[in-house]
This record gives structure tokens, sequence and C-alpha cells, in this order.
């Protein structure tokens, strides 16, 4: 059993080292681990992959290098596409803490993960690694794996910082992004995991934002993530992304990754001894890197083996909560493991698809299948298997033709067929993007031969990227969405498809019509090294609603094998109105036990004075019923929450009003919502002559001023003003002021304007809208 031993070496400052040895502290001493100096008590840190399962190198004995092809073995959890869908933090902590255990037992002190990076197109190649296409649902899983792996004492790398949302040309392409999405869309769960879990470490990414390579970002790196936010850890490179090594200390990456013999910290020797870098730079990073040592290897455990049953468990009960139920229509599911014939369809359910290549690769302990899942659960129902179509899209078309053949036979002596699809394992992967979101063609002609023969199909997905389900989804009574459930999935989906499991995983993104459907298609994946992030906040589930565009399966969707009914949605804000409790009443009206994932959005104010989504996701609450149960799903919203990201303020900033809430089991299937007031932040916008009329009468200052000179000015003229003509005053609202002052007829001077102006900025402000 792990035990942890408390140390007893305090952090020391930073010691009186050579500058060549605090040099060699900033990058690996090889593959996974960093340099340590014994006679400073600064130990090494042993790095693993990351972030499903221990990627454990095994030693090669040739020199002590680490060979990267085989690995040792270690449980193998649902990947972060499958785990995003349990919408289940604690699932998730719990899964981290066991990934934690198993590091400890490896002596392995730093997990490279979680990724948290936003699923900005289905096409990127490492979808499968990230948890959603929206940041709270993100921050939300990603700081509950940061949790458990910190509080088993076992570091996190929360990575990739910032904006790896592609493969195609990752190590070059600069993000185009501007302020505004890159803080609400691709910052905003690295802010909250920084902010709430103080993660040990953070990896920059390879790519660069802005023109400027992450990892000589002092933007991100320094000036955001470390003055705003407060992060106290190390960041690290991604592995070989430095390419000038000083530029990168000056920028605030503290460690390169992986060790480069020595040459990056040459490099560092020689600019501080030619007065090109302020030693006060490198001391800062090697203060950092020394506490991050110390830190990391203070735990020490004993450990009574890497627990793999109980592990392969824990991602079995994992998995069985990541699986999406999309469509059950005439309740085609779940089947009868009594009774009945039953014909399993697919080489995945022999060969099943459970986690994806790259880096985050694990070599599982044990590996379930859902063909071996269904004969184990099947008590009485006759299960037959045919594997219906190759995997590897190598064989002749004969076979292919033979194969079919064979699984159409057995379809239409079958009750039910359960139809095995999905991406063989060369169609995505880190290091490239995918070029088209359909399944192979072979297996979508299986599929309208299969149903020719047997209309009772169901489908059961198995892939890292999002895949099309139009336009055959509607022909199918029944469909699962797998995804990649790690090495205990098979079960997982047997459970599922003979109902021992009643689904109730949710949809973490949307499932499109078709490619050309989606926010970012436009402008992914970029040329000539760069992409522009054109869609702006408009990502996911926030762009199909702002084009009213459908979709095949929303974001947050998600059947069970029971019903849920809500009611009496209630928010009740605190005495000082910075928070909000929002509960609604969640009754199992079905007859099964199941739990319910509700989903609370917020929509912004009328006339907002910022372009917004329809609707976003804030907060979120599972209920686990019985039949006939009732329980309030219940979470907390801060004002703060309600905030978007002003470019012109320079900041954060809620806008006073009506803001509305909904309760939803999708975000297409809100059942309640209800209004509430909300204090806004003061402006931060110092009005002037170059203001908009609309701008002035928005103003919590200036509004009023102004209206209340336009007011002065009709009584005076008593004529009707420019201001009574509905037509006018639009026509005028987008001038700035200082034009309309120089109309003949209008009711404020060039004068005026400016000492309004000042009389706005000396007035404090009313700001509840
Ligand atoms: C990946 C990282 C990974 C690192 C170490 C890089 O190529 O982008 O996610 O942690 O390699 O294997």
């Amino acid at each position: 059993m792990t035990q942890q031993i408390p140390s007893t070496q305090t952090t020391a400052p930073v010691p009186l080292l050579s500058l060549a040895d605090k040099a060699s502290l900033t990058s690996g001493a090889g593959d996974f681990v960093t340099t340590a100096i014994a006679s400073a008590g600064i130990p090494a840190v042993t790095m693993s992959d990351g972030p499903h399962g221990l990627r454990l190198p095994k030693e090669s004995g040739d020199g002590g290098q680490l060979d990267l092809r085989s690995t040792a073995p270690a449980t193998c959890f649902p990947p972060a596409v499958a785990l995003g869908s349990s919408w289940d933090p604690e699932l998730a902590r719990r899964v981290a803490g066991a990934i934690a255990a198993e590091a400890a037992a490896h002596g392995v002190h730093v997990v490279l993960g979680p990724g948290i990076n936003i699923k900005r197109s289905p096409l990127c190649g490492r979808n499968f690694e990230y948890f959603s296409e929206d940041p709270l649902l993100t921050a939300e899983m990603g700081g509950a794996m940061v949790r458990g792996l910190q509080d088993a004492g076992v570091g996190a790398a929360l990575k990739h910082y910032a904006a790896n949302n592609q493969e195609t040309d990752r190590m070059r392409v600069s993000a185009d992004i501007d302020e505004r999405p890159l803080r609400e869309i691709y910052l905003r769960a690295f802010e909250r995991i920084v902010r709430r879990e103080r993660p040990w470490s953070v990896m920059a990414a390879y790519n660069g934002v802005n023109g400027v390579p992450m990892p000589e970002n002092t933007r991100l790196l320094t000036d955001i993530l470390r003055t705003q936010w407060g992060f106290d850890g190390i960041v690290m490179s991604d592995w070989g992304a430095v390419r000038d090594r000083v530029a990168a200390l000056r920028a605030g990456l503290d460690l390169q990754m992986p060790g480069t013999g020595g040459r990056g910290d040459r490099e560092i020797v020689a600019a501080v001894s030619a007065g090109d870098l302020d030693e006060a730079v490198l001391d800062t990073a090697v203060e950092r890197l020394a506490r991050f040592a110390r830190r990391a290897t203070r735990a020490a455990y004993t450990t009574g083996g890497t627990r793999a049953g109980e592990h392969h468990r824990l991602a079995g009960e994992a998995a069985d909560r990541c699986v999406v139920l999309l469509k059950n229509d005439t309740d085609l599911l779940p089947l009868d493991p009594a009774s009945g014939t039953v014909a399993v369809i697919g080489e995945l359910a022999r060969t099943p698809r459970y986690q994806g290549a790259g880096s985050s690769q694990v070599t599982p302990t044990r590996l379930d299948t859902p063909l071996d899942g269904l004969l184990r659960l099947a008590v009485g129902a006759r299960v037959g298997f045919a594997p219906g179509y190759p995997l590897a899209g190598v064989a002749s078309a004969g076979t292919e033709q033979s194969l079919a053949e064979e699984a159409v036979r057995l379809a239409a002596a079958s009750d039910t067929v359960v139809l095995f699809l999905g991406l063989a394992a060369q169609d995505e992967s880190e290091g490239f993007d995918r070029d088209h979101i359909d399944l192979p063609a072979d297996q979508v002609r299986l599929l309208e031969r299969i149903r020719a023969v047997n209309p009772r199909v169901c489908v059961v997905l198995s892939n890292g990227g999002v895949v099309r389900t139009a336009p055959w989804h509607t022909q199918v009574p029944a469909l699962i969405e797998g995804w990649l459930l790690g090495q205990a999935g098979g079960g997982a989906l047997a459970r599922v498809l003979f109902g021992s499991v009643n689904p109730s995983g949710k949809l973490a993104e949307t499932i499109p019509l078709r490619l050309e459907d989606t926010p970012s298609h436009l402008s992914f994946p970029g040329q000539e090294g760069r992409v522009r992030y054109g869609e702006g906040v408009f990502v996911g589930y926030r762009g199909y609603d702002a084009r009213g565009c459908e979709v095949a399966f929303p974001f947050g969707h998600g059947l069970s094998y029971t019903r849920f009914d809500y009611s009496d949605l209630r928010v009740d804000p605190r005495e000082d109105g910075e928070a909000f409790t929002v509960a609604v009443t969640v009754t199992n009206t079905g007859d099964r036990p199941g739990r319910e994932v509700v989903q609370f959005y917020t929509v912004g104010p009328a006339g907002s004075e910022v372009a917004r989504p329809p609707r976003e996701l804030r907060a979120f609450a599972s209920v686990f019923l019985a039949p006939g149960e009732s329980r309030a799903a219940e979470v907390e919203l801060a004002r703060t929450d309600l905030a978007h990201y002003s470019e012109r303020e320079g900041g954060w900033r809620v806008e006073g009003g009506a803001h509305r809430v909904e309760a939803g089991a999708s975000s297409r299937d809100i059942r309640l919502s209800a209004e509430v007031t909300v204090t806004g932040d003061p402006s931060r916008l110092r009005l002037s002559g170059r203001n908009t009329l609309a701008e002035w009468l928005r103003h919590p200052v200036g509004g009023p001023l102004l209206r209340d000179r336009f007011a002065r000015a009709k009584g005076e003229r008593a004529e009707p003003s420019a201001m009574d003509d509905p037509m006018l005053r639009r026509f005028l609202s987008g001038m700035p002021l200082d034009v309309i002052s120089e109309f003949p007829q209008s009711p404020v001077s060039p004068e005026g304007v400016v000492e309004l102006a000042a009389l706005a900025a000396e007035l404090p402000q009313e700001t509840s809208g």
C-alpha cells in the first residue's frame, strides 16, 4: 500500500551553485528525468506520459537510454474523450488517484497531463486526448484530474499551454486569436485550474500564439500565467519545443525537455557571461526548479504493487459512465440477456480500439473485448459473431466481399444486430489531423446491406474524434457512442447493451451533420504557418447555436433507459449578490434507477454590448434516482462566472441586467429557465467624444448624463429633438458623439461633449444595468 513519508527537507534559497550547475538544472538529464545536484539537495524528478495511464518506458539496457517503443504495462483508463462524456469530476479524480498510485509504485513523480486543449475542430488528430469543446466542462474534468494526482503526492503537468488545437504544423504554426476568444475559450480552463488546483507544472506547447512561439511567449508564460493567475509551479517545454533557449528562459520557461546533452545549458552560460542575460533570471528559474524537485520527490512511497485488478475494475466502472446512448427508438435497447439471438458484427467487437496513438499510448495490463463481454453476460440469449470488415484496410476486394456476405447472413438469421463501426488506429493519432470525419466507406456499405435484411440494428461507434453519423443514423433505431473506452471498455459496452448498466454519458462535443457545418471549418488548419481563429468565441455549440445550424446530436445530449422530468427551477441570489444558488428538481419517471447530468446554461442580457453565444454552460450536477424518486440538482454560480472579456477595457466584465439561467438535459433540450438580475461591474471605459451615441447611452454614468442633457435641450428649444424620432435615433446611434455635436440641430455642443466626458469620469457608477 502507498504510504507517504513527510519530508524533513525545507526549501532553501538558491544555493551557492556555479553558473554551469545552475544552467544544468534548466534542462532534462534524459528523456523523462530532470537534472539532480545531490550536493545542493536537489533531487532528480522522473516523469511519464500521461494522461489516461502511464506510458512507462522500459530501459533498453543500451547505455541507460529509454526505449519509447516498448513500454511496461499500466492500466489504460478511458482517454479524455470518453472521460469527458461522463461529466463526472469525482470519477476523474479517482481515476487520477489510481494513476498516481501506479506512478508512485514505479518511481514516477510527475504525470504529463491532463491535456486540456479545446476541441476547436473535430479534425484535430489529438482530440481523443482532450475533454470537450467547452471550457467549463474541460476545467472541471481536468481540474479533478490535477487534484487526484496531486492529492496522492504526484505532480500534474497541465498541457498544452496554450491553443494547441491542431496537429497540422503543430511545431511551427501560430494560432492567431483575438483577446476575447483567447481568454473566454482557450485560456479559461487553464486559468480556472491554475487558480483552483495549483498544478505543480505547466507544459508550454509547441505552437505559437499571435506570432510568438509558446516557449518564448512572455505574455502568456509570465504576464498572464504567473502575474495574473498566480501560478507558482514550473513551466516545462513540450518535448523538443525550445528553439531559442535564452529567449525561452527570459520568457519564463524554466525547464527544457528532454535534455539536449547540455547544448541549451551552454547557451545560457554564454549569454550570462556575455552580459546578454541577467543572472537573476536564471536564479529565479533555479529557485522554482529546486522547489519543484523537492516538492515532487517529497512523498516517499512504499507499495504493495500496482493493484492491477483493482484498477482494471475502476477502469471498467469509469467506462460504464462514459458510454453515450445517442438514440434508442422503439426501446430496442437494452437487449434481453436471457432470450433471443444477437448478431454481433464488426471486427471492432473482437479487436477493440480503446485508446489513441502517440505519446499517450499505454501498454494495458489486460484488455476486455466487447464480444467477450457480451458472451459472458448472455445467460440465455444466443450470441453469434461475424467480423464483417477488415480493420487494417489492406484486405483484397474478395476478402471484403466474403466478410460482408457472412455478416449479412448472420444478421438475417438473428433477432437483433449489434454492429460495431468505427475508425481504425491509423485514421487518427497525435502528429496529424484527419481530413474528413466519415466512417470508412466499406463499413457504411455493410450497414446498408445489414439494414436491408434486419432493421433491428444497434450501431456502436468506436472513435477518438467525432465521426459523421448522418445520414444513416436516421435509419437505425439505436446508436451508441462508445468513443475510446480504455482497457476495460469492452465489458462496459456489454453491460450497457444488456442493461446491467443504465447509460448516463452526455456528449462533451457536438456531432455535426456535416464537416462543413463546423464553426472553424473555413479557417482550419490555416496555411503558411498561421491559423486564424476566425469564429472567435463561437466554438462548438456556441457556433452551431448562433448560426441556427441543425446538428446530428447536440452538445450535452445523451439518453438513459429511464426518463427524467425537470420541475421547480429556483435561483436564489446570496445576500451580497456575488453568487447564486441554482437548483432544479429532477424526478425519475421511468422504471429503472438512473443518473441524470443536469446542465445549467446562462444567456446574456438583451442588448448586450458584445456578440454573445445564445447560451453558455456555467455549471452541471448529477443526480442518481430510483424509479419514482425526486431530488434537487443544485449548483452555485458566481456572479463573475457571467463575465465576458472586454477587449476594449482589457479585462473581465459582468454586464448588469437580466441574465437568463436555464436548466437542460442537453444544450438543445432546455427544460426550464428563470431570470436573475445581476449587478454589473463598473465600466472601465473612459468616455470621450469618440464614443458612439449608443456607447454613451449604455454607459452607467454617461448614459444618464447625456439623457439629462437631451431633456434640457428639448425643454429649451420646445421643438422635437432628433432623439424623439426612433428611426433617426437609430441612424445616429452608431456615430461618435463628437460628430453628432457638430450637426446644427445637435442637442449637445462640442464643448458640451468635453464637459460631459469630464463629468462622467468623476462621478461614481450605478452598476445594476
Ligand atoms: C507531446 C506531449 C508529451 C511529450 C512527451 C510530446 O510530443 O506533445 O503531450 O507529453 O511529447 O512524450
